[in-house]
């Protein structure tokens, strides 16, 4: 590590902010060395705030129809082998019965952008888990919205809301995305979100295609700006029938590495270690939380439909009852020192 990433990794942890070149030299700058002194860091900074909980959400995958065509995704519309499932509302309520009994206080109801999930059905739903647990936060990710919707949605109770922008610089979006997606429209729609009052997480992938230090010093500026409740982050997973079969995924350095960035740029945020990261390393997801994140989100969808919801291959979790999953998760937290915690997890301000 040189004098400079050093001086770089001590001013981010004080003033919590880096120009656009400084993000830039820190990611090219990246060592072990470099790594081990951003998590020395960021632990104690997730530490003086969240202790050892790491909060827990439960996923609930409730379609994998979707109308749009994301280049890296494996439930693309363009994917004729996807087996496409959506699930009943009976079905996702059954979900969160059992993850309830579980222990399970965050419900996130995650899909493609699925037509058959309207305001009133989406709504239903939302109504229909926060009438019978009113004591858990439900989160949606179903994409992209109007206003109008995703205030509807709010006013049924909706707390939060994942849309990850997957890249903050528009050119890079644009190679990401086909030419009907608009780079506006989704930070119109985290915009809007934030605006009406939900509690937001945005996002991206480590080692996407044409990612550059560049493109990602924009990510983690636009991050420290807007100041999401969450920032969602894992590797770029190749999937088999997508334009981007061929193209390298990113790794678990350099996802553990702006993992610790992005505890030291916005230290309350919550910061999960996804299930992208355990697929690529055994280990993916405790070593996340040992580089600063604090949710882990297991899968609680119906075990039949597991394995169709597949954004990239090898996804981990198809074949276990979210039982399993929970127990799993809370033996891999406990073996590295950490304890999942049951409660809706709100971020502390
Ligand atoms: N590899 C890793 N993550 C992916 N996602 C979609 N496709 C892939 C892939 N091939 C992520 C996107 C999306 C989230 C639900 O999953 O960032 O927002
Ligand atoms: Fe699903 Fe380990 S978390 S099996």
């Amino acid at each position: 590590m040189t004098g400079e990433v050093l001086a770089l990794i001590e001013k981010l942890a004080a003033a919590h902010s880096l120009s656009l070149a400084e993000y830039r030299a820190l990611l090219d700058g990246r060592d072990e060395e470099a790594a081990q002194a951003l998590k020395a860091r960021a632990v104690p900074v997730r530490q003086a705030i969240y202790g050892r909980d790491v909060y827990v959400r439960g996923l609930i995958e409730i379609s994998n129809i979707c109308k749009n065509d994301c280049l890296y995704c494996g439930i693309r519309r363009s994917n004729p082998h996807a087996d496409r499932y959506r699930l009943t509302p009976e079905d996702i309520l059954a979900c969160a019965e059992e993850g309830y009994a579980l222990g399970f206080r965050t419900f996130v109801l995650q899909g493609g952008e699925d037509g058959y999930f309207t305001d009133a059905v989406l709504g239903g739903v939302v109504r229909g888990i926060k009438a019978k647990f009113s004591d858990c936060a439900v989160t949606l990710s179903m994409g992209e919205r109007s206003r109008e919707s995703y205030q509807y949605l709010f006013d049924q109770g909706a707390d939060r809301y994942l849309l990850r922008h997957e890249t903050a610089d528009r050119a890079h979006y644009e190679k990401l995305h086909p030419a009907e997606m608009s780079f506006d429209n989704r930070m119109r729609c985290l915009r809007d979100l934030k605006e009406i009052g939900y509690q937001v997480g945005c996002g991206f992938m480590v080692g996407s295609p044409y990612q550059t230090s560049g493109t990602l010093a924009e990510d983690l500026k636009f991050v420290e700006e807007f100041k999401p409740d969450m920032c969602g982050i894992g590797p770029f997973v190749p999937h088999h029938d997508t334009p981007f079969r061929d193209c390298p995924g990113g790794t678990v350095e350099l996802t553990c590495y702006l993992l610790s960035i992005l505890r030291l740029i916005h230290p309350p945020m919550l910061i999960p270690s996804t299930t992208a990261l355990g697929t690529i390393h055994p280990l993916g997801r405790e070593m996340g939380i040992e580089a600063g994140a604090n949710v882990v989100m297991p899968n609680l969808s119906p075990v039949t439909v597991r394995k169709k919801y597949e954004l990239y291959d090898n996804k981990i979790c198809t074949g276990e009852e979210s039982a399993q999953c929970r127990s799993c998760l809370e033996q891999r937290m406990a073996s590295i020192g950490y304890r999942v915690v049951t409660h809706r997890g709100d971020i502390k301000k």
